[in-house]
């Protein structure tokens, strides 16, 4: 089994988590700082959102060098300190890359602006004279006029982020090559933001019309039409295996897919009966789960049938465009408990985003004082139906920065403005308060992941749902087994005591808690 099938992942908004030199944004020197602590909870693996050289429209996801770092992150060389401090601590890293577009300030786009007619068979973006019909995954159409070039083009997210041209042979051995150029340096694999979107129709042909008009995780079609043309294409398929064998190249590096649609499409970018594309993707359905226990049993059956060996699944609960997943549960600190026991202990790998181990909430800023381009883009929508929907448009809420302790900015920085407000609660929530409780969502997630590191079954074992006849109302049970170890986790989602038998003896659940039993009946948690 590659060793990122097996591993557990942090994921680091590097702009909050820790500001080394007092400039009010988190920066490389301060992740640095901050490591021993990410390894004291018990996680391996570290996916750092994007610190290439940018202009910041959309806080890094719009790169203008690759192999450069922004200067308010740092240098070169603090990149590469960065990889060997987390090798020096046996832990994993993986960078973000953003390979669909760029940022209108890339040089490329900039030569493309000014080609020539005669000069435009070697584009790197996708142009066009007049638009087709194609929507952006942002709402209303991604085809934005050069006046320059007096052409349209193409841009999937939002209109300073083009969409580069991979049929262009060109491109992809320039994008290919930059990512040799982190991978020479030894970081670990990739996160790949919206990779299912790398390749479009050839022909530009229109999108079929639906009635759908809000996309959501299992169908992104939306905005009244199917993304036929625009996601999902064969080809890009085809570009993962290759991304794959550059990685290869370089002995097991990580690829972890931001990718949707449903489990079987998704699924499609790891490989068909080999995982020899993608080794992992994201699954994000789950950003929206419900906390009860047929949620989550159903879930479990679903990927299991989905992503069985030589897959695994990916389990994720909020990242840096969701809300928080404390949101979902009403900020209840002993749901969220659970949640990370059921995420730590189930077949697949755990991504979690910084700050959601001590239990971070989502502040609520309004979009029109939001930094997040999508929140300006949203501006204009009344609040509320985003509230009914349960979602916020206004990312800058829960990219707040990490709450370190009590002091001033929360131990985040010195600066007398950071770039984001810090959340007012943090003198309750900080790692420094929950480091001192032993009941702390903190300590809790520690004592998971000493059990988990400890036992291969819980990373490399099997998993056996307990069929939901045999366990009482609103319990969750699977067994994780390997050579011929097993344990079995039961889940008590509901507010009353729970009483169930395994292998014989009875065990009691108290409300909202779950517990780990060996084959000895042995309760590790
Ligand atoms: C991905 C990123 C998001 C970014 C977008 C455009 O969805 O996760 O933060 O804004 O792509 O790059």
């Amino acid at each position: 089994m590659p060793w990122y099938h097996h591993t557990t992942i942090y994921q680091i908004y590097p702009r909050s988590f820790y500001d080394s030199n007092g400039d009010g944004i988190g920066d490389i020197q301060g992740i640095i700082q901050k490591l021993d602590y990410i390894k004291a909870i018990g996680y391996q693996t570290i996916w750092c959102s994007p610190f290439f050289k940018s202009p910041q429209q959309d806080f890094g996801y719009d790169v203008a060098d690759y192999c450069d770092i922004a200067p308010e992150y740092g240098t070169l060389a603090d990149a590469q300190q960065l990889i060997d401090e987390v090798h020096k601590r046996g832990m994993k890293i993986v960078f973000d890359m953003v390979m669909n577009h760029t940022s209108i300030e890339h040089p490329w786009f900039k030569e493309d602006i000014r080609a020539t007619v005669q000069n435009r068979d070697t584009d790197k973006y996708i142009w066009a004279d007049k638009p087709n019909n194609w929507k952006s995954m942002t709402g209303g159409t991604g085809w934005h006029f050069s006046p320059e070039r007096k052409q349209y083009y193409w841009a999937s997210f939002l209109p300073f982020q083009p969409d580069l041209n991979y049929r262009n042979p060109e491109v992809k051995k320039a994008m290919l090559d930059n990512v040799r150029f982190w991978l020479k340096r030894g970081v670990d694999g990739f996160r790949l933001d919206i990779f299912n979107v790398i390749y479009k129709d050839a022909q530009l042909r229109n999108n079929p019309f639906s009635w759908k008009a809000v996309p959501n995780e299992k169908n992104p079609n939306g905005f009244f039409q199917q993304f036929k043309y625009t996601i999902n294409q064969p080809e890009s398929m085809e570009f993962a295996k290759e991304l794959r064998s550059v990685c290869d190249e370089f002995g097991d590096r990580m690829l972890l897919g931001e990718v949707s649609g449903n489990r079987k499409t998704i699924r499609k970018f790891s490989g068909k009966e080999k995982n020899d594309g993608l080794g992992l993707v994201f699954n994000f359905e789950m950003l929206r789960f419900k906390f009860k226990a047929k949620y989550f049993h159903e879930l479990v059956a679903g990927i299991e049938q989905d992503f069985p060996e030589p897959f695994m699944p990916v389990y994720v609960f909020s990242n840096h465009d969701r809300r928080r997943s404390i949101k979902r549960m009403n900020d209840d600190v002993r749901k969220a408990k659970l949640l990370h026991l059921f995420q730590l202990t189930v077949r697949g790998v755990p991504c979690m985003y910084y700050g959601e181990e001590i239990g971070m909430t989502d502040a609520r800023i309004p979009f029109k004082k939001g930094l997040d381009p999508i929140a300006q883009k949203m501006k204009k929508v009344p609040r509320f139906l985003f509230d009914l929907a349960g979602e916020t448009p206004n990312r800058d809420e829960l990219r707040t920065p990490m709450q370190w302790d009590s002091s001033f900015n929360a131990g985040f920085s010195k600066a007398a403005k950071t770039w984001l407000p810090v959340n007012e609660n943090f003198s309750n929530i900080n790692v420094q308060v929950e480091l001192t409780n032993e009941n702390s969502l903190l300590n809790f997630i520690h004592r998971v992941l000493k059990i988990r590191n400890e036992n291969p079954a819980f990373s490399e074992g099997s998993l056996e749902l307990i069929s939901e006849k045999e366990l009482p109302r609103n319990v969750l049970g699977y067994k994780r087994k390997l050579n011929g170890q097993t344990f079995n986790i039961i889940i008590n989602f509901s507010l009353h005591e729970k009483r169930i038998h395994i292998a014989g003896e009875l065990f009691s659940v108290p409300a909202l808690s779950g517990i780990i039993i060996t084959d000895e009946q042995k309760v590790l948690l």
